[in-house]
């Protein structure tokens, strides 16, 4: 029986947050402190005030991850921790913590990168998910069509090459007025708009890619609402809500359903902040089930920055024997073909 106890630990943006997780399948616990309403009122993360509360917040999100799992440092196998991609101050918090952990408890450290972790996330709920898959990485910084062949082989077959999926939200959502984070106030505010009022543009890019766009799209929502405000019109907020969240499903699902037929994988993950957005997980399973392939997503609370993702991930590169050793440091533009290839080294 597998009886591994990995702690998670995540601090990348603006969530300091624990798990605990047992033999890869039984989530003891899962604390999630969030920054939200402390960055709020500067209408986005502040990054010395999220290095900050990191501090504040780390020991105690760490000491009720393993009260309310009934355990303690001496039961754990590892500590695994995300050391990058993120904000170069948040991670620094969660790196030295793991490593102050660790190297008291006398236990391996185990570095994820939060790309995978987000993947990870899938597993929690689906622990016998089978290769090769297809994830769709859709978070606040990354919009990734990634290739896994089997645990932790991941091949990147296309990216964003301007905004982040959660990042166009984002900005959207705050020239709109809806506030921070934009992301789910933009989901709420589209619930009462048209899709098909505006035809906002769905860049397509040259044929063969399966890199994203983000850039025009956003540029084209915000020239529609200056020429309203020039010309003194009122736009209905949820109507312009509603046509770029249907531009942006439209162009997530055009690609993941391109490289599904391409590469013939029968399985697709979603992962990250956006894969909680409703209006993707409903066109997604529409074209999964038309094609017959499987479609998993995480519970919302997994999508969104958290532990547990971390554990799940981290109990993966504990069986793979891939430990950090303790001059490991944040890496806050880590890529993720990088991270397998700097750990075939460590
Ligand atoms: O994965 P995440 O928590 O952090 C990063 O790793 O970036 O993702 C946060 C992003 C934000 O841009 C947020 O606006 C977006 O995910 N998000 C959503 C929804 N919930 C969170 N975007 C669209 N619809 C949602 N329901
Ligand atoms: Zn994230």
């Amino acid at each position: 029986m597998d009886d591994t106890l990995i702690l998670g630990i995540e601090t990348s943006c603006d969530e300091t947050a624990a798990a605990v997780l047992r033999g890869g399948r039984r989530l003891l616990s899962h604390v999630v402190s969030s920054q939200t309403e402390t960055h709020a009122v500067f209408g986005g993360v502040v990054p010395e005030i999220a290095s900050r509360e990191h501090c504040l917040r780390l020991g105690p999100v760490v000491r009720e991850a393993l009260t309310q799992a009934g355990v303690g440092f001496g039961d754990l196998s590892a500590v695994a921790v995300t050391y990058g991609p993120g904000l170069v101050g948040s991670l620094l918090v969660g790196v030295s913590g793991a490593k102050a952990m660790a190297f008291a408890a006398g236990k391996p450290l185990v570095a994820v990168n939060h790309l995978e972790a987000h993947i990870y996330a899938n597993f929690l709920e689906h622990p016998d998910l089978e290769f090769p898959l297809l994830a769709l990485l859709v978070s606040g910084g990354h919009t990734h069509l990634i290739l896994l062949s089997g645990h932790l082989r991941y091949r990147v077959l296309g990216r964003t090459r301007d905004d982040a999926a959660g990042e166009a939200f984002d900005k959207v959502a705050r020239a709109l007025g809806l506030g921070y984070p934009g992301g789910p106030l933009l989901e709420q505010a589209a619930r009462d708009g048209d899709p098909a009022a505006f035809a906002f543009p769905r860049a397509a890019l040259e044929p063969g890619s399966w890199d994203f766009s983000f850039s025009g799209l956003k540029s084209a929502v915000l020239n529609s609402l200056n020429r309203a405000r020039l010309k003194g019109e009122d736009l209905k907020v949820a109507d312009v809500a509603a046509s770029f969240q249907q531009a942006v499903v439209d162009i997530l699902a055009r690609k993941t359903v391109a490289a599904l037929e391409a590469t013939g994988v029968r399985t697709l993950a979603l992962g990250g902040g956006v894969a909680a957005n409703q209006a993707l997980r409903r066109r997604l399973r529409a074209e999964t089930e038309a094609r017959g392939v499987a479609f998993v997503y995480p519970a919302p609370v997994y999508c969104t920055d958290n532990g547990a993702m971390v554990a799940m991930c981290g109990h993966w590169r504990y069986l793979a024997s891939s430990f950090a050793d303790w001059r490991l440091n944040a890496v806050p533009g880590l890529i993720l073909h990088d991270f397998y290839k700097e750990n075939r080294k460590m």
